[in-house]
């Protein structure tokens, strides 16, 4: 592969040129301590909310130029000669380099002048730290005077606020080295405009200090020539104090090597309350013991949610995905949700929506990390059942612009929670809900569903507000009057899954009345309200006008809807046969299915943002991977197990064709692929990571692709697979037993089960009921 490759055990990904299209990232995090780190060591450190709390700074707009990062210079001090072992940012055209990405570490690597120097970055799993573990040995025959100078810059407090005006903040700066902490101790005198900000950032090292810097200016120079750091240039820093400028943090160390000698030390960086718990901090990861235990600590959390869900099929790159990379994206999506990314400009807090289906994603893994969030999404409802857009773990929930489609997300997550673990009480759990008092979690998720049925529009489905599941329609409805036909499906889905719910507690009539509903709005939603011709609309505008319809001009034919008809079973049979034919016919394309089709290309304010994108990109006619995940899923369905894996591997990280188009890590998805539409870019990875794709493809792959799905009564296995794949395995934990299951397909057919073998006995059906017994049990599937 272009630019580098996996280890042997699928579980690294080494990068060899430094010089790529597009920073390939990492995370290094524990439950509020987060550092996003790219390849060269770019990127930025925060705490709890990366708008609120950062503690370094990074410029958006150097998405493609990725600096500043976290550094560490080297320089010869007999022969003056200076280098990055990050590459960056001095960036010479030849440099040997590599940089491994692992779970929970990043290790970058650089020889220069027989000098080899490694550093390990990790954020250990229980302190409010990161640690740079640095080692620098001479290769040379005769001995090296070797000076390190590290280097990081900070900012502390809200983000936004420096961005847009850095000039005037970077006036309440205070930096300085602590001679008692032989560290840097860095403070902001306010936190946004009104507040004093509570914590202090530092910066310490395990070696001896010999100088350091906390001006930028003083270690760059006025210019900020990035490859020629003037602090490098002279061979020293200048002890600099920053008040009321621009803050670094540099520390200089000097080292006398022998031949074949190696020297370790540990930079320490955080942000506490109190000095004192610098101290404890600096004390204790001085002691390389700790730092290794930190390592040992953070492999072993990573291995055991590796080992929850494992599998086997005969593609190694579907299952170094499924088996790794994908666990890790996904934890990663349910941990920061989408703001620290690098992609956008880091507004913080996170989104309603996206927790949700972050959290059903992670169902197989850590079930008890989805009730968690569950209660505190039911915390976001309103009594009436609409929903605070998000929150902040640092300031709270956003309550002002709800967006229409939120209502329909909890049933699902809930839904698949009581599946996952048969834990009905938790149905009559009481939550408070954010207006006052308090109901149980079956009645927050009622309040949801009789909020879209109330809140429908002339033509009967749901208003569409300021949002459905698409973001960018955001104009539809600025009256009170544009409605989401695709929201009229969700809601159908959000009602099937409600009406099983209230079977479970044994509530006959409300099931009865949501059966009812959810009958009248499969009526509407195939009726010319909902369907237009060939397929199903995408909505109406305020003023009644429908998009994503056949008289459209552009955006004639939208992907959602129709795959959502099939995963919410609106259509079945022949109309399920047409919604699959426009698909094949008007969405796909070599780099896989379209968001809708054609792009938009003229600036429309009765539907939105959509509009405003260039074509092919974001909203507008993308491959977006969140919505080609609802596709594989909806052909999984419908028995198209060559359309799903074909889908799967056109968004595959690992299985481009050309990296030099799709220029993204090769090791996580993509939000989305630029689209055909566009002029140049078609098949572009952008903004990866932190995208609902992780949880989507993820539940596409395990529940769907390999077809092993939580029920309420067991464990169904129910496969849909390419017709190539003859033999497939997949072990998995449910309800305190694991299930070894082995899929054979003799036939080579895409879907069903000819018969089900549990230790050794046949049993009728597809469904395996729990044994409940805490053992292996094993499971023979022959499909045919
Ligand atoms: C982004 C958002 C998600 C939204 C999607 C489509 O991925 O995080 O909430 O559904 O875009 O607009």
């Amino acid at each position: 592969m272009a630019y580098g490759h996996f280890s042997p055990d699928g579980k690294e990904y080494i990068i060899t040129d430094p010089n790529l299209h597009r920073p390939w990232i990492n995370y290094l995090y524990n439950s509020e301590y987060c550092a996003v780190i790219s390849h060269t060591g770019g990127g930025y450190s925060f705490f709890k909310d990366c708008r609120t709390t950062r503690l370094t700074t990074w410029n958006p707009e150097n998405l493609y130029t990725d600096r500043p990062g976290r550094y560490i210079f080297l320089r010869d001090s007999d022969t003056g000669r200076y280098w990055s072992l990050n590459w960056q940012p001095i960036c010479p055209e030849k440099q040997d380099f590599q940089c491994c990405h692992g779970q929970g570490y990043t290790i970058i690597e650089s020889t220069v002048v027989r000098i080899k120097g490694k550093i390990t970055y990790l954020v250990p799993q229980d302190e409010l730290c990161e640690l740079w573990q640095v080692s620098i040995k001479n290769e040379d025959t005769k001995e090296r005077n070797i000076s390190a100078f590290s280097y990081v810059n900070q900012i502390l407090g809200d983000f936004q606020l420096e961005l847009l005006f850095k000039n005037i903040f970077a006036l309440y700066n205070e930096a300085d080295f602590d001679p008692d902490l032989e560290a840097i101790i860095a403070q902001k005198h306010t936190w946004g405009w009104d507040r004093a900000f509570p914590y202090i950032g530092f910066f310490g090292s395990s070696a001896p200090v010999k100088g350091y810097d906390c001006r930028k200016e003083a270690f760059w120079g006025r210019y900020e020539i990035a490859h020629r750091p003037e602090v490098l240039v002279k061979g020293r820093c200048t002890n600099s104090k920053a008040y009321g400028e621009n803050m670094v943090s540099s520390l200089e160390h000097n080292f006398k090597l022998k031949p074949g000698e190696e020297t370790s030390f540990i930079i320490i960086m955080g942000l506490v309350k109190e000095k004192r718990e610098a101290a404890r901090l600096l004390k204790k990861y001085r002691d390389m013991n700790e730092v290794k235990r930190a390592l040992k600590k953070i492999n072993h959390f990573w291995q055991s949610l590796m080992e929850k869900v494992v599998i086997e099929t005969p593609d190694s790159d579907f299952d170094r995905m499924v088996n790794i990379w994908s666990k890790y994206q996904l934890y990663t999506a349910n941990t920061w949700s989408r703001s620290p990314s690098y992609y956008h400009e880091g507004t913080g807090g996170r989104g309603y929506r996206d927790s949700c289906q972050d959290a059903e994603g992670i169902l197989s893994l850590d079930a008890a990390y989805t009730r968690n969030r569950l209660r505190t999404l039911a915390t976001m409802h309103f009594k009436d059942g609409h929903c605070a857009s998000g929150w902040s773990d640092d300031y709270g929930p956003f309550t002002d612009s709800p967006r229409a489609d939120h209502p329909v997300w909890f049933t699902y997550t809930l839904a698949s929670y009581i599946k996952e673990t048969g834990d009905i009480d938790f149905l009559r759990e009481k939550i408070r809900w954010l207006d006052g008092g308090e109901g149980t979690i079956f009645e927050h998720t009622l309040a949801n569903l009789s909020y879209l049925w109330k809140n429908r529009g002339r033509h009967k489905v749901p208003l569409i507000g300021i949002a459905d599941w698409n973001d960018a329609i955001d104009m539809a409805g600025r009256k009170g009057k544009g409605e989401s036909v695709w929201l009229g499906i969700a809601f159908h889905r959000s009602l099937l899954y409600a009406v099983q719910l209230a079977h479970l507690l044994n509530k006959k009539e409300v099931e009865e009345e949501l059966l009812d509903k959810a009958s009248q709005m499969k009526e509407i939603l195939n009726s010319p309200l909902g369907w237009d011709k060939g397929w199903y609309l995408a909505g109406y505008n305020d003023e009644g006008e429908k998009f994503g319809a056949s008289e459209c001009r552009e955006g004639r034919i939208h992907l959602n809807p129709q795959t959502w008809s099939i995963l919410a079973r609106v259509s079945e049979g022949e109309r399920e046969k047409k919604v699959l034919a426009a698909i094949d016919k008007y969405c796909d394309t070599r780099h896989g299915p379209v968001l809708l089709h054609p792009a938009y290309t003229t600036l429309d304010l009765g539907l939105g943002r959509i509009t405003k994108f260039a074509a092919g990109i974001k909203e507008n006619a993308s491959i977006f991977c969140h919505a080609v995940a609802f596709k594989i899923v909806a052909d999984c369905m419908a028995g198209r197990g060559d359309k799903a894996y074909q889908s799967y591997s056109k968004i595959h990280p690992m299985k481009q064709p050309d990296y030099e188009v799709y220029k993204a890590e090769p090791y996580v998805f993509a939000e989305y692929l630029v689209g055909p539409d566009h002029p140049y870019l078609f098949g572009e990875g952008a903004f990866t990571w932190i995208t609902g794709t992780a949880a989507w493809m993820y539940l596409a792959a395990t529940e769907w692709i390999l077809g092993v799905r939580r029920e309420f009564e067991g464990l169904r296995v129910d496969p849909c697979l390419p017709r190539a794949w003859h033999r497939c395995r997949i072990k998995r934990a449910f309800r305190g037993d694991i299930y070894d299951i082995l899929i054979k397909n003799p036939k080579g057919v895409e879907k069903g089960v000819r018969k089900l073998i549990v230790d050794g006995k046949k049993i009728e059906g597809s469904i395996i009921r729990p044994f409940g017994d805490g053992k292996t049990h094993n499971v023979q599937v022959i499909m045919g």
